[in-house]
Order: structure tokens, then sequence, then C-alpha cells
């Protein structure tokens, strides 16, 4: 068997174009076909530009280019392809096309040629229905731009002949990519993996928590994303977003962990679908985001001292430190004074429970997020019956040594605890349906969406018996499946294992 020695790719846009150049230049030979000829042409003349752009920068020999670009060729009819081992088709993502274009390659190529499709949502089972040989048949799945983005699923369809699979990792390996074996899933593995960031924050904006801007401005400075998820929705697209969270949502049956937000429709019908249109989440002047920027805090006296809720020593230091250089003093007994701010460090609870439960008087309460990333960005939350005087007061105290400050609405979990805890939640989800192996799960999201850790890697960084908690309140306070606790975090919790523990 081996790898393969000749692969034909069909559809020349801008997936096929990538990948016709990425196993060329891993040495295999590739005839690129398209139904328009112009766009073989113009997938070739692309194709040969990014390779000169890399011999401009050093990154690739002359001599590699020349062989590079000579090992990919165009194919004039499908009955071109006839030779090839590996046929991997990237046209458009519509099920009949697909299926039609299956069955006219098995028609012509040997029958121990692999067929395998780029396809990101339709089921590799639906597309090898109409095939005679649905063994030889698997999903190949890459990222946009191709060469770039090192990693690919390869999707095992029911019926996929395992051999096919170790084909397929193989010859991705041999490119330098990460091949992510997974099973004929909804939304794969990536996808999935990905119906937490956007579609938490989404509903953060809807229930009026905080602004897009703040949003995306918390998750990268406390949690370390690169994007913010409001930025990501405008690069990708609402339209294209939204269709697979809306796919994905169906395909599991309307479970409330995958539900889509009711914000987008309207959006989409007043054409804000973001960067690709001059307006989404944000404004986009020549192709740059236009962002507000925070107001810094007006000066206030520090009238009150501040009484905190917590008995952890790092955190009362940390705040203490942050009161001291604003002049204001930190109580240490067990029940705040009659003038003091009561600051509330919740984990998963909003502010209102927490003073509920205290007893504490609300026109002088309001929680900090102290849970993650305290140097770069702090989080205020308020809740509807503080005092305004109190608000400012707070809000100049804890910026004092020049550390933007945000203050949102009450929310369970602030907006940092609360995304992450779902985007855990739903990696050990992955996890549990055996979509992926821990270590496969966590490459694979890291590789494709940038995140900082993989869910399962993130949820130990953070400590996964503080994410249950997390969860546990959430969902104590929706009451919302969504937020159900996955059966793989509880028990690595309950049994004091790391989520990235394999079963
Ligand atoms: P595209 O629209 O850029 O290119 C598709 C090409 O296929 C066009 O040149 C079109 O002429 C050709 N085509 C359409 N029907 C054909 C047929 N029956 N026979 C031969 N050629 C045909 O699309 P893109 O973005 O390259 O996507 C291709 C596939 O890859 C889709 O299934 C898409 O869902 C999937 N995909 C796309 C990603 C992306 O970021 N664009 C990422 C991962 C997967």
């Amino acid at each position: 068997m081996g790898t393969f020695k000749q692969i034909g790719v069909i559809g020349s846009g801008a997936m096929g174009r990538g990948i016709a150049q990425l196993f060329a230049t891993a040495g295999v030979e590739v005839l690129l076909f398209d139904s328009r000829t112009e766009a073989i042409d113009q997938a070739l003349a692309d194709n040969r530009q990014q390779l000169e752009r890399l011999v401009k920068r050093g990154k690739l020999g002359a001599d590699a280019l020349n062989a590079t670009v000579a090992r990919m060729r165009p194919a004039r009819s499908l009955a071109e392809l006839a030779g090839c081992d590996l046929l991997i088709e990237a046209i458009v993502e519509q099920l009949e096309a697909k299926q039609a274009l299956f069955r006219d390659l098995e028609a012509l190529v040997a029958p121990d040629a692999v067929l395998a499709s780029n396809t990101s949502s339709l089921s590799i089972g639906a597309i090898a229905s109409v095939c005679q040989h649905p063994q030889r048949v698997a999903g190949f799945h890459f990222f946009n731009p191709v060469p770039l983005m090192k990693i690919v699923e390869v999707v095992r369809g029911e019926r996929t002949d395992p051999q096919v699979i170790q084909r397929l990792c193989a010859v991705a390996t041999q490119a330098g990519h990460f091949a992510a074996v997974t099973p004929d899933s909804p939304g794969f593995l990536v996808n999935h993996a990905g119906r937490a960031y956007g579609p938490e924050a989404l509903r953060i904006l809807a229930e009026g928590i905080a602004t897009p801007e703040q949003i995306d401005r918390i998750l990268k400075d406390c949690l370390g994303f690169r994007m913010g998820p409001f930025e990501l929705l405008d690069l990708v697209g609402l339209d294209v977003a939204h269709a697979v969270m809306a796919s994905v949502h169906q395909q599991f049956y309307q479970d409330p962990r995958y539900a889509p937000s009711a914000l987008v429709p309207a959006r989409l019908a007043a054409g804000l679908l973001g960067r690709k249109c001059g307006q989404g989440f944000y404004r986009y002047a020549d192709g740059v985001a236009q962002l507000p920027a925070l107001e810094p805090a007006e000066p206030v006296a520090m009238i009150r001292p501040f009484w905190l809720d917590s008995a952890d020593a790092e955190v009362r230091e940390q705040v203490a430190a942050v009161l001291a250089q604003a002049g204001a003093r930190l109580e240490t007994g067990p029940q705040p004074s009659a003038e003091a701010i009561c600051l509330l460090t919740p984990l998963g609870e909003d502010a209102s429970s927490v003073i509920a439960r205290l007893e504490l008087p609300p026109a002088r309460s309001l929680a900090v997020d102290t849970f993650a990333g305290f140097d770069k960005r702090r989080v205020l939350m308020r809740q509807p019956a503080l005092d305004p005087a109190v608000q400012a007061q707070a809000r100049y105290a804890l910026g004092a040594d020049g550390v933007p400050v945000e203050v949102i609405n009450d929310s369970p979990g602030f907006i940092a605890q609360r995304v992450l805890a779902t985007l855990v939640n739903l990696g050990c989800d992955i996890a549990q349906q055996r979509i992926a192996d821990p270590q496969t799960l966590d490459r694979a999201v890291q590789l494709a969406l940038g995140y900082p850790y993989g869910p399962l890697a993130f949820g130990d960084h953070y400590g996964a018996s503080r994410i249950m908690q997390i969860l546990q309140a959430i969902h104590g306070q929706y009451q919302d499946p969504r937020y159900r606790l996955s059966p793989w975090l509880r028990r690595r919790v309950q049994l004091g294992l790391p989520l990235t523990t394999a079963e």
C-alpha cells in the first residue's frame, strides 16, 4: 500500500488549490481539475505566485520551486484523473453534487483508489452511500489556508477501511500536517470543539451583560486568546459561522449545548456579516476595525474602605496592593463595617446570589473577577441595586495601578469564567463521546482554532475542580441543560485526575 503516487484534486477554489500546493511541495504528483477550466489556470498561477513568495523570503530554493510547480498539472477532463490513487474532492458544499462526483470517480479510477472529501459539514457516510465501495471513502478536512494551517481531520465513516485512514494519515504527516482522526460526527472534531467560544459570547451579549468590545478585550487579556469571539465572528463571517452553529445544533437533535443565538437572524437580515461587508460587530475602514477606546475612570476620593469576601491569601494580597495604590484600605474583619464597599469574588455565581447568600448590603456590594489574569485587565460586576458612587469609587480604586477596569452587568461566572467553563465542558464531552482522544483533541484545537491551550489542558491549567464549581453554579442559576456537567469532567475531578487522562 504505502502512500500515494498521484493525487487528483477536484475543485480548484480556495481549498483545492491549497491542497494541491501542499502535496506538490511534499513531493507528490498532483493533477488539478475543476468544472470551470479558468479556475484551474487561476489556481496554478496563484500557487506559483505563493511559492515564488516563499523563494523571495528564503523559505524555498529556486530548484525546489521549479520541481514543485512541475508536480502540479491541470487535468482538462475528469477522465484524466483515472490513474490517480488518491482523489480529494473540494467542490461546492452540496451533498448531491459530491455524491454525483463520487459516482463518476468510482467508474473511472482503480478499485483500490481512495476517495476523500474536504467537506466541513456533510456526513461522510451520506457521501459514501452512493458508492460501490464505501470502504474507500473518507473525510480529509483541511483548514484555510491549507499550507499554513498544519492540521487535517481524517474522518472515519462508519464503513471506512482502517487502512484508508492509515494511508491518509501517512500522506498528511509526510506533508507536515497533524492528522487528527475523528469519527463521522456533526462538525467532526474542530467545528464541534469551536461551538463554545463564539456562542457563549453571543449569549453574554444577548443578556446585556457586556458589549462585544468588552467581551473581546476581557477574553484576550484575561485568558490569552489571540482574537476575541466577535473579532473572530467578523473575520469568519456571521453567515458562515451561524450556518455551522445551526447545522451542528440540528444534527445533535436540538441539544441546548449547541443552541445558536437568537441575536443572529436580525443581524444577518441587516447584512451585518463582518469584515467582508465592512460592518459586523465592528465597523471596518480600509479593512481595519474601528475600536472604541476604554475611557479611563474619573479620579474619585477614597471615602469608603473596602471589604473582601475571600479568605484566599493570594487574592487578598493582590487586591490589597491595588487598593493601597489608590490610597484605600482593605478591612480585615469577618464582616464588613457599616461604610465598607463589599467586594465579592464569586466562582460561577452572579453578584446578586452572593449578596443574598451572605446577607450583604446590595447598595454597597459588587463583584471582582480574580479567577483569571488580574494583571492586564480587571473586571467588576455590578448589580441593579448598586449605588453609582460606590461603583465609581471601586472602579477607580481597582485601576489605581494603571490596569484597565471593565464594568459589566451581573452574570453567573462573569465573562472569562463562563466562556472558559463552557469551552472546557464541551471539550470533555468530545472526549467522552470518543470523538478524539485527549491529546488529539487538544492539539487539533490549538492548531486549528489557535486557542492558547486545548480545551482539556485549559481546564487543567485553571483547575478542573474550579471549572466544575463554575459550571454547577451557572447550571444552578439558569437551570439550562446547556451547562450540565460532562461526565468526563465530573469523574476526573472526583478521582483527582487531570482532564487529559484517557479513559
Ligand atoms: P470555492 O467556491 O472556492 O471552490 C470550489 C470550486 O469547485 C470552484 O472553483 C468550482 O468551480 C468547483 N466546482 C464546483 N462544482 C464542481 C464539480 N461538480 N466538479 C468540479 N468542480 C466543481 O470553495 P472552497 O472554499 O474551496 O470550498 C471547497 C470545499 O471545501 C467545500 O466543500 C467547503 O465546504 C470545504 N471547505 C472550505 C473551507 C474554507 O475555509 N473555504 C474550509 C474547509 C473545508
